[in-house]
């Protein structure tokens, strides 16, 4: 059906709090691509959860790369903080401020991967500006700010919209955008991150609209077997 690798991100917010070293190490344990970590201010979201600290103790107990989300305002002001405890990729919300731009390139300019993360009634005209500027966009299919709601099912066309635009205007990883005959011609496809309500079904679904990085929380991490859940959502398409 396409030739994108899909990754599996869990998100350890559906994990015990009470050790997030230990749930660190089993999602590793399970084969999962990369660690969601989710960081909410009690203001863009009406809830909190953790913060460097939290998240440097989390970085030290596993090897996998770290995809933060953070669920904040003024996200240029947790840029250093985050790299320094260990992101990864820092993923930030484009309805969280007027930096966008400075802060894709702030994040860059840190030696870490730079996510544009969008709320589910934001319009796919506003992602597609920014494809050529990050490395990754996340496509919420909740409203953030909790785990275990029910996936919205009209943020597929947004997806699919994405990704047509992406192949449309031969958009790479990384946002690259190769010149004929360079090497960047073989660079695999721009990532996009759906993140909410992901289960066997909706990851399919997903996968068929042109997502290729897969968060998920509650059905992950309450799965009998994450390594089997993990493998369930790899291969939700075959
Ligand atoms: C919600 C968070 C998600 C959350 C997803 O705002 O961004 O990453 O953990 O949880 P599930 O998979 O339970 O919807
Ligand atoms: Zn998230």
């Amino acid at each position: 059906m396409n030739n994108r690798q899909i990754k599996v991100s869990p998100s350890i917010l559906s994990g015990d709090f009470g050790c997030l070293a230990d749930e660190a190490k089993r999602i590793e344990d399970a084969g999962a691509d990369m660690l969601h970590v989710d960081i909410m201010d009690g203001n863009f979201v009406p809830n909190l959860t953790m913060g460097p600290k939290a998240l440097a103790a989390i970085n030290r107990a596993t090897n996998l790369f770290l995809d933060v989300h953070i669920m904040v305002y003024h996200p240029f002001d947790y840029v250093e903080k985050m790299v320094e405890a260990g992101a990864d990729m820092l993923t930030f919300h484009f309805e969280a401020t007027e930096d966008v731009e400075d802060t894709l390139s702030f994040i860059r300019r840190c030696n870490i991967k730079a996510g544009l993360a969008f709320n589910p009634e934001t319009s796919k005209e506003m992602v597609i500006k920014y494809l050529d500027k990050c490395d990754m966009v996340l496509l919420m299919t909740v409203h953030p700010g909790f785990g275990g709601q029910a996936f919205i099912p009209d943020v597929l066309d947004k997806v699919r919209f994405v990704r047509d635009t992406c192949e449309k205007l031969n958009i790479r990883q990384g946002g690259v955008v190769p010149k004929k005959g360079s090497p960047e011609e073989n660079l695999p496809p721009f990532d996009i991150e759906v993140d909410g309500g992901i289960n066997g079904e909706t990851a399919g679904q997903c996968i068929e609209a042109g997502a290729n990085i897969l968060v998920s929380g509650s059905y992950l991490l309450n799965y009998p077997s994450l390594k089997e859940g993990i493998n369930t959502l790899r291969n939700a398409v075959k």
